[in-house]
């Protein structure tokens, strides 16, 4: 198994801005390119949420165009930037896995040495996120049906807060309810977010949680400052890998850089120099 996994592409209708400014459409493209050209091919693209940035018809288009361009399968949840009908009558053609009831976007990739459960954290009208008591029950049904075969979450809000001054107050709200499946089963090892557009690990019992970096525009990691930053750091991604027994989370920048090179001793300490 490998899964690339992007965040928060925050469309914008066509020849639309991010903030007046950021070209968030141009940069997806790019995105989606590098993707496509990597060597060491992904066997699904995971987007974790805020596909689009104003929940608009005219972004949803330009999101399906641009994803669409992917040559890999997609498996996508939304966000709180999302609308949850238009996300899924636009989105769904990308990933059938979503169903057909926009209230209840949940799907279950048993494919692989873990399950990946794919759950909608999004609430109408917030900025937080909200697990559904639907949401819950399926959760949990999936959690018994799979026994000891590992388990990992995908959601767009972090299911507790990560010392994020600007991100905590808007965090998934009664994540403790996930946070009690991952106590009651040893099996939910893994909790993938997007949301925070920052990479940030944490840990609750066995399972390990992480926000992923959007693939645009981040969000600085203050404890204190409180105030709504963004900036142009380098984004990237994360590579999921199943390495033998263990599953392997890595960076992956999606910024343009020089190199790589090979490694060769004979330029790393030449016997003429001093
Ligand atoms: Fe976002």
């Amino acid at each position: 198994m490998l899964l690339a996994h992007i965040s928060d592409t925050h469309f914008r209708s066509q020849g639309q801005k991010l903030y007046g400014f950021i070209d968030v459409n141009a940069g997806n493209a790019d995105v989606v390119a590098q993707l496509n050209a990597l060597r060491e091919r992904p066997d699904a693209v995971v987007v974790s949420g805020d596909i689009v940035n104003c929940g608009r018809p005219e972004e949803y288009l330009v999101a399906r165009q641009t994803l669409g361009a992917l040559h890999y399968p997609l498996l996508l949840i939304p966000g709180n930037h999302d609308d949850k009908a238009l996300f899924l009558e636009y989105l769904q053609p990308l990933c059938p896995q979503l169903g057909n009831d926009p209230q209840n976007m949940r799907y279950v990739v048993d494919d692989f040495a873990t399950r990946l459960l794919f759950i909608d954290s999004s609430l109408p009208g917030h900025s937080k996120g909200w697990l559904t008591e639907e949401t819950l029950e399926w959760l949990e049904a999936q959690l018994f049906e799979g026994g000891d075969k590992p388990a990992a979450v995908f959601m767009h809000h972090p299911p507790l807060p990560l010392g994020n001054a600007q991100m905590d107050p808007i965090f998934c709200e009664n994540g403790h309810r996930l946070l009690a499946l991952v106590e009651r089963f040893p099996s939910l090892v893994r909790i993938f977010c997007g949301h925070n557009h920052n990479l940030t690990m944490t840990q609750y019992r066995q399972a390990m949680i992480a926000t992923v970096p959007a693939t645009v525009h981040q969000v600085p990691f203050h404890h204190e400052d409180t105030r709504p930053y963004y900036d142009m750091s380098p984004p990237s991604c994360v590579m999921h890998r199943q390495v033998g027994e263990q599953w392997v989370s890595y960076q992956h920048s999606l910024a343009h850089y020089a190199g790589p090179w090979l490694y060769d001793e004979n330029t790393s300490c030449p016997t003429q120099e001093r």
